[in-house]
């Protein structure tokens, strides 16, 4: 099958297993994402946690968007914060789509499961939509960005909500509780009206919350 032609199921990408599924999934993914999943699904969350970050934002800054893919997260922005946004994903095809769109600053290739080539305290914010879900990064890849994040830094990130207690998140996020403050959940739709399917109904938590 061509690169060119290639269409997963959402289904396909919950079934990953392994970061290098991942890799393996989203590098021959990368130039029909936003074409074909993207406007068929009518999908929503990235606008849905831009929407929430920018509310919140208070001028934080430099920003990392986790999972950052072909930067839809970022485009819904509207170049609010331009320059100051760094874009972190395994998959080093989907970011170069990223990079032809000059929304960030930087692009780093890295997996949230290991050690990322970022200094500790150097985030002021991060934000992610989709990636943190069943069969991409569980509840443990937390800890690397509360690593690379500077005291105080605001987290505004999207976890699937069918996922979000029994893959660990809800446990995880208890866990931390020392270390952050002002958590919060909202509820926000992952598709819009336009899309159909098994999971055109799917909902995100976007979880809002402070490094202390
Ligand atoms: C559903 S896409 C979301 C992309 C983008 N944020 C959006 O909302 O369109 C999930 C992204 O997570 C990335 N990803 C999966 N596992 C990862 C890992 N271990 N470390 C970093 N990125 C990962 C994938 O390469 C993919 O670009």
């Amino acid at each position: 099958m061509s690169h060119e032609n290639y269409a997963p199921e959402l289904t396909d990408a919950y079934a990953l297993q392994t970061p290098q599924d991942n890799v393996d999934l989203y590098s021959r993914w990368s130039s029909t994402y936003d074409s074909g999943f993207a406007q068929e699904m009518d999908y929503q969350l990235p606008a849905n946690v831009a929407a929430i970050f920018l509310e919140m934002s208070e001028g934080a800054a430099p920003i990392l968007d986790v999972g950052a893919g072909t930067g839809l997260l970022v485009e819904r922005m509207d170049r609010a914060f331009a320059g100051d946004i760094d874009a972190l994903d395994i998959s080093a095809e989907m970011l170069a789509v990223a990079a032809e769109k000059s929304l960030y600053r930087k692009t780093i290739v890295g997996d949230l499961t290991r050690t990322l080539p970022i200094e500790n305290n150097t985030y002021k914010a991060a934000i992610s939509s989709g990636t943190f879900t069943h069969g991409h990064v569980g509840p443990d890849g937390l800890d690397e960005l509360m690593r690379i994040a500077a005291p105080g830094a605001l987290f505004v990130l999207s976890v699937n909500a069918k996922h979000y207690k029994e893959r660990g998140f809800e446990e995880k996020f208890r866990s931390l509780a020392p270390q952050i403050e002002n958590f919060t959940i909202r509820p926000v739709r992952n598709y819009g009206d336009r899309a159909d399917g098994e999971h055109r109904l799917d909902m995100g938590n976007v979880v809002t919350f402070k490094k202390r």
